[in-house]
């Protein structure tokens, strides 16, 4: 058994996982491109494991595109997405063939000016588009009304002046951008921006390299939808505009391939009665496992434990002293004792990515092969690790 607290990568799962979307992209749109977004977990082994299987990066910052760089990312099998990019790395990653989305004017500006400087250069570029889900599928938009505060707004004319923009520097248009968060994650919402697209592309006459749809998707073992339902559903809306052997598709999935892959182990470390409640304190944390503290739904647990009298009410807490760090209630459930394991699955997206170092320093992260064997693949903090750049220590460090 190995040591809690810790994160466990199921490794078949995640090659599960990225060989349905993989397959999907296949049957309907082989000319695509599955990169991964690196913001919902970028643990190194995660990134190099996908990166061995030919998936491409998806980055939104200087620093995770460096990140990838340093993981062996090729800059032309990255996707640089986002509005905080900072001039230099975008002018290197157009000058070394990286894929960009840009989100902001200053990078419209950038943009043109490299244009400029370098007419020869053939720069392209894409733009994330600002469009209105809410209109288009009600209900499903995280931020409702108030709409959304990425990209170019179509309705407005921004989008169509950061095109007259970019045309100015010499830069063509290659691509747009529709990544949209959602609320159920339903198929419709990638109809909407598929056809959004496609609307874009025909009434500007436009000659695009790819039509990148983000993220988003829901991704589970049995439900629905499947990668396959979306994919499908986005080649159909997108079909008419586009020839796919020309233009391709990229798909930037993150949650939808980590989440379910990833379980989280950790110990019961103390109980102790208050009133009629059993207070069950383990070495795990909401930061561990939701460190936005905004997570609705159950959480999924598996129990070992060697006891068979029940309880009615057990409080399974987090280490922290906050009086919210609260993991679950088990009603009606064994009675569990110190030393007892649970394993919550499914918390490998936005997790580690927001990994914190309030209390204690984040876990280590095991990978679990077929045969049921566990490597570790990170150790867990230190406070050597916590303390390392602080230079004015000690004048050598
Ligand atoms: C631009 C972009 N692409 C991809 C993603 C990944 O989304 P998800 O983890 O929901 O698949 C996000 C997340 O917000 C995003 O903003």
């Amino acid at each position: 058994m190995i040591p809690t607290p810790a994160f466990v990568v199921d490794e078949p799962l995640l090659t599960l996982f990225a060989g349905r979307f993989e397959a999907a992209l296949e049957r309907h749109w082989p000319n695509s491109i599955l990169s991964y977004s690196f913001k919902t977990n970028a643990l190194p082994w995660l990134i190099s494991h996908l990166r061995n299987r030919g998936v491409w990066a998806e980055v939104v910052s200087d620093h995770e595109y460096e990140l990838a760089l340093a993981l062996g990312y090729p800059p032309e099998r990255i996707v640089y997405n986002g509005p905080v990019k900072g001039r230099e790395r975008l002018r290197a990653a157009l000058a070394a063939g990286s894929m960009v989305n840009l989100d902001a004017k200053r990078e419209v500006e950038w943009a043109a000016e490299l244009g400029r400087e370098q007419p020869d250069a053939g720069l392209a570029v894409g733009l994330r588009v600002n469009w209105d889900l809410e209109a288009r599928v009600p209900g499903e938009s995280a931020t409702g009304a108030a709409g959304s505060r990425f990209g170019f707004n179509v309705e407005n004319g921004e989008l169509d002046a950061a095109i007259a923009r970019l045309r100015t520097g010499g830069v063509r248009l290659a691509g747009l951008h529709m990544h949209r968060n959602s609320r159920s994650q339903s198929v419709d919402v990638y109809r909407a921006s598929a056809s959004l697209a496609a609307e874009l592309i025909v009434e500007r006459g436009l000659e695009l390299d790819w039509v990148d749809i983000g993220g988003g998707f829901f991704g589970s073992l049995d439900d629905s939808p499947t990668f396959d339902d979306y994919v499908g559903a986005i080649r159909e809306c997108l079909v008419g505009a586009v020839d796919p052997a020309r233009t391709r598709l990229i798909v930037e999935p993150g949650g939808s391939l980590t989440a379910v892959p990833i379980e989280f182990h950790a110990s019961v470390v103390d109980v102790k009665w208050v009133g009629d409640n059993r207070i069950v304190v383990t070495d795990t944390s909401r930061t561990d496992l939701d460190p936005l503290f905004r997570r609705r739904r159950p959480f999924a647990v598996d129990l070992t434990t060697a006891s068979s009298a029940t309880v009615p009410t057990q409080i399974v807490s987090g280490f922290t002293c906050m009086e919210d760090d609260r993991l679950l209630t088990l009603e009606d459930e064994r009675e569990l004792r110190v030393g007892d394991r649970l394993v919550f699955r499914n918390v490998g997206a936005y997790t580690m990515s927001y990994q914190s170092t309030f209390i204690e320093l984040p876990p280590a992260v095991y990978v679990r092969d077929a045969a049921g064997a566990y490597t570790r693949v990170r150790e867990r903090a230190s406070v050597s690790d916590y303390l390392r750049g602080n230079s004015w220590l000690s004048p050598e460090s």
